[in-house]
């Protein structure tokens, strides 16, 4: 598997460190407020429960399912909310994770459908921003890293559903991405 990455973009040790950093920041943010976490299926789970276990605090965690890239190294263009029901946010502070925004329809589309649900306020946290023009208006409120507008995987992140268990952030070998596994 190791043998399919070009390069390694983030390699596990700095993940760590930030990681320590992004929860110190993270906490004081919500200051001592009850929240419930909203992760975004399936990117953003290896980063998540990494994050999460540096948040010594009372927390729940919910999930929702969504999907943009079927496949491609390129989003679809639309989000499919892949759940019968959505996560129980009414009156509640959440902390919506995602592994990367790249154009930013998933955190806006996933943000908005929480803020019908009636959730009282919602941060965002993402390990990965690309930097780039995004088709919808979002920013998150808390970045891992920035990076260059390339298709990465690993931590998280895949290629037509591989690569997930990677340690570290890295580019596919261009003949992977041309004959996938
Ligand atoms: P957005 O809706 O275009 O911001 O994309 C967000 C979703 O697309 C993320 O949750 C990822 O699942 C996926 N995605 C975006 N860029 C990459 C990438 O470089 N590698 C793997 N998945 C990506
Ligand atoms: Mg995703």
């Amino acid at each position: 598997m190791h043998d399919d990455v070009e390069k390694v973009l983030i390699d596990e040790d700095v993940i760590e460190k930030r990681l320590d950093v992004l929860a110190e920041c993270i906490l004081e943010e919500f200051c001592g407020r009850k929240f419930v976490v909203v992760v975004i299926l399936k990117g953003a789970l290896v980063f998540t429960a990494d994050l999460l276990r540096r948040m010594p605090i009372p927390l729940e965690i919910e999930c929702i399912n969504v999907a943009s890239y079927h496949g491609a190294t390129e989003s679809s263009g639309q989000v499919d909310f892949l759940d019968a029901k959505l996560p129980p946010v009414g009156g509640r502070s959440v902390l919506l994770i995602d592994d990367i925004l790249d154009t930013g329809r998933t955190l806006a589309a996933v943000g908005q459908k929480l803020r019908e649900q009636g959730a009282e306020m919602i941060k965002s946290c993402v390990l990965l921003c690309k930097d780039k023009e995004r088709a919808a208006e979002v920013e998150a409120d808390h970045v891992g890293f920035h990076i260059g507008d390339e298709f990465v995987v690993g931590y998280g992140l895949d290629f037509r559903g591989l690569y997930r268990n990677l340690p570290f952030v890295g580019v596919l070998k261009e003949k992977i991405i041309r004959n996938p596994p």
